[in-house]
């Protein structure tokens, strides 16, 4: 639960109420229940169970704990803060509604899809692989070993949302990702985005990027610097920037914003300073060609000429490789 600080109380009605009941309202918003009905005719649409359900369902109670434990790791994993965790983000940071609202990346969709190739790392990942995955790059972290307590109660949680979710589904999944609006006709702009940004967002996560703590608790995430994730997270790419604020932001408004709103302050914050990637070789360039296809890590800033990346800052983990970046696998498979 968050509470929202002083300012805020002023400016927002109901910001008291926690950031949950603000996506229980987007959830049966008239928009939502429209698009799923039109959805479900070829697309798989899911509603996963929520933690209430959890009480009643017929599982084994040592299970229902794990599953307790794991939703309490999704949105509180600050607790792991300096072992798993060293920015300032919980998972549900960036997956509204504790993983299960739609076009908020909803995580039960990896219970159901994987294990599949990945692109990103080039060898087939698990469920365990694809939290690890987060762990390294969006949290900026050092993920715990598979098959340990905490990976394995995060992902009975993403496995028992996906309950009653077809294995391997036909159809595409309905709400999958941050899906993107439509590229605005005229090119996004900096100078438009940095406007958007403080009259929008900056009331809760602060000009500067930085978010929020009150009293050293966690209350709004930040979007760039070093509490943020670093230049390998997804969410650096502009693409899926621009979707995830259209999708979910500001808070408790999705798809307030126009589309050439979403795509400008995307632009602005996607040219902002964050962590290093955890795959840096020790020269931008050569790590922008090796992992950058799709974000703007090795590019020059055009307004001063920043080089975006050139950096040595990992932020608050320092220079620790988390174990599960470049290791190879299956290396003893034969070709074929
Ligand atoms: C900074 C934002 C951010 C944070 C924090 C974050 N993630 Fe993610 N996550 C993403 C993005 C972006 C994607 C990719 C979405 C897409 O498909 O475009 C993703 C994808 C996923 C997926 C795959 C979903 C699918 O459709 O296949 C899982 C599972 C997941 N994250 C779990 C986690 C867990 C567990 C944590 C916490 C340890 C976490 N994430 C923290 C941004 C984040
Ligand atoms: C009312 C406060 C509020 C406003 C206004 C707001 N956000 Fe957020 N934002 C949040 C909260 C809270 C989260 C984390 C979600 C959670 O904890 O449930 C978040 C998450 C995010 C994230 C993912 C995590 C991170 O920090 O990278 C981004 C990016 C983001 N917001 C961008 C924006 C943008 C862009 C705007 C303006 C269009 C905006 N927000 C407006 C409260 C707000």
């Amino acid at each position: 639960m968050i509470t929202c600080p002083r300012p805020l109380v002023l400016a927002l009605t109901g910001c008291s109420l926690t950031v949950g009941i603000g996506i229980s309202v987007y959830a049966t918003s008239v928009f939502a229940q429209e698009e799923r009905a039109d959805a479900a005719l070829n697309q798989l649409v899911h509603e996963p169970p929520t933690m209430e359900d959890l009480e009643s369902a017929d599982i084994h109670p040592e299970l229902k704990k794990v599953i307790r434990y794991g939703h309490d790791l999704f949105t509180n994993t600050q607790q792991l803060r300096g072992e798993n965790v060293f920015n300032d983000m919980n998972c549900s940071s960036c997956h509204l509604g504790e993983g299960r609202v739609p076009f908020s990346a909803p995580v039960w969709t990896a219970a159901i899809t994987l294990p599949d190739f990945r692109g990103k790392n080039q060898h087939v990942n698990n469920l365990e692989e694809r939290i690890a995955g987060c762990f390294a790059y969006s949290m900026n972290g050092v993920p715990p070993e598979y098959g340990s307590d905490e990976m394995l109660a995060l992902s009975a949680y993403h496995q028992w949302l996906a309950t009653g979710a077809p294995m391997y589904p036909d159809k595409p999944i309905y709400g999958r990702g941050f899906p993107a609006p439509e590229e605005p006709a005229e090119g996004p702009s900096y100078a438009r985005g940095e406007t958007a940004y403080q009259e929008n967002c900056s009331i809760c996560h602060q000009e500067n990027g930085a978010g929020h703590y009150e009293n050293d608790e966690y209350v709004f995430p930040a979007p760039w610097g070093d509490g943020s994730n670093n230049w390998g997270a997804g969410i650096a790419r502009l693409e899926t920037m621009a979707g995830f604020i259209y999708q979910n932001m500001p808070l408790g408004q999705p798809r307030s914003l126009s589309d050439q709103q979403a795509w400008d302050i995307a632009y602005y914050i996607t040219r902002q300073e964050r962590p290093q990637d955890p795959r840096y070789t020790g020269d931008v360039a050569e790590t922008a060609e090796r992992f950058h296809g799709r974000s703007l890590y090795g590019q020059t800033r055009e307004h001063d000429g920043h080089v975006l990346g050139d950096h040595d800052n990992f932020g608050e983990k320092g220079d620790i490789k988390p174990w599960n970046v470049g290791m190879p696998r299956f290396e003893n498979l034969s070709e074929e």
